[in-house]
């Protein structure tokens, strides 16, 4: 278990899309949190080897908490080789950028979403263009050689040039990851209320609208090594796809810390309270937080193999996993030249990787 996830909830306002566990404000409440994610993982320390391959400190907003707790709380936990961190791009400051990497962060995220200040209101979000790209210098500056840029397709009003325009913006910046997913309305969020019938509206445009993502991003030489992920393939040698990410989506186990955070350790699956109040009581008191366990079988856990597996461009092992397919769906998903048979591995082709969960609906059993 080489992977470690720690959820950071706070955020300076909620953005009316977003279905995260997040807590607005509460900026005295962020050292009492931080102190909780120390003793939780205090509890867990026995799961953890003294050295990680990967950690990913996600949001919320962990840069909205303050300073000197993210660098308290990242001192604290085993040395990684990758340790990624979610930045809001408003918070990036030069101190921040500077005690970011003081700290051992070596990949920074940021969630530019879009660069075009009308879609941005839209979004409700408080950072404007300029800000995401002051973000990207001052992390420059700081040395980070590692940064990740996130946008958003398919949000009303964006019309086929505003995301061409989107994706020059976000190239000029040079990234070296990119991730582009499709807005989805997520049940009960203000955004779903105000646009949700929209969006259903437009659904059917968002397969061109993926497909310009893909073209215009593999000409400019990234790798479009996940259905949503890319990453700039230079000729470097560097590989530079999210490590973590690749953990969940290989099937690997990793635990996470905080409010809301899911671990995967081999047959079980747990999620924490996602109430602040309740996790700080428990953990206060020397208790591990409640937890909403679930039993993975073994089956479950090669259905998801699948599922993950199939969204990277890489062939997908079958060792273990035969029981998983459907037959009939595999011949027919084949036979169509979505998917690729080599015997011991299966490949989604192009088509095969635009249909994406279409296509896996059909293989698994
Ligand atoms: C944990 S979230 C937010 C990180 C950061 N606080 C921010 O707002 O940029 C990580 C990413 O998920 C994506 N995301 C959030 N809500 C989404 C939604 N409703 N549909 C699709 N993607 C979403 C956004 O691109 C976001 O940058
Ligand atoms: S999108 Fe990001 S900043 Fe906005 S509420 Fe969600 S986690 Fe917070």
């Amino acid at each position: 278990m080489r992977h470690l996830y720690v959820h950071l909830p706070f955020c300076a306002h909620r953005c009316g899309y977003c279905d995260f566990v997040t807590v607005v404000g509460r900026q005295s409440q962020h050292a009492a949190y931080v102190d909780g994610l120390l003793r939780e993982l205090e509890l867990e320390r026995s799961v953890l080897p003294d050295e990680l391959e990967t950690v990913f400190l996600g949001g919320g907003t962990p840069t909205f908490t303050a300073v000197a707790d993210l660098a308290r709380l990242l001192e604290a936990l085993p040395p990684a080789e990758e340790v990624t961190v979610e930045a809001n791009p408003e918070t990036v400051t030069p101190e921040l950028a500077r005690a970011l990497r003081a700290a051992g962060v070596t990949r920074v995220s940021l969630g530019a979403q879009s660069f075009r200040p009308e879609l941005l209101r839209v979004l409700e979000r408080v950072a404007g263009p300029d800000d995401v790209r002051r973000a990207v210098h001052h992390l420059r500056d700081a040395c980070f050689d590692n940064i990740s840029l996130d946008l958003l397709y398919g949000i009303p009003g964006q019309s086929a040039s505003d995301l061409e325009a989107d994706l020059d913006d976000a190239l000029a910046l040079e990234p070296e990851h990119l991730s582009c997913y499709e807005l989805e309305a997520k049940p009960g969020t203000r955004f779903t209320h105000a646009w949700g019938a929209e969006l259903a509206q437009q659904a059917d445009a968002m397969e061109d609208y993926f497909e310009r993502v893909v073209a215009r991003l593999t000409t400019s030489g990234y790798r479009w090594y996940e259905t949503a992920n890319f990453c700039r393939a230079d000729g470097s040698g560097r590989d530079l796809r999210a490590r973590h990410n690749l953990a969940y989506w290989l099937g690997r186990d990793y635990l996470g810390l905080g409010i809301g955070a899911v671990s995967t350790i081999e047959n079980r699956r747990w999620r924490n309270t996602p109430r602040l109040g309740r996790y700080l009581e428990a953990l206060t008191g020397g208790r591990v937080p409640e937890r909403e366990v679930e039993p993975l079988a073994p089956a479950v856990r090669a259905r998801e193999r699948v599922l993950l597996g199939l969204r990277l461009d890489e062939p997908l092992p079958l060792r273990g996993l035969r029981a998983a397919l459907d037959p009939t769906g595999l011949e027919r998903v084949r036979r169509l030249g979505l998917a690729i048979d080599g015997g011991d591995t299966l490949t989604l082709t192009e088509r095969g990787r635009f249909l994406g969960g279409a296509v896996t609906a059909e293989l698994l059993s």
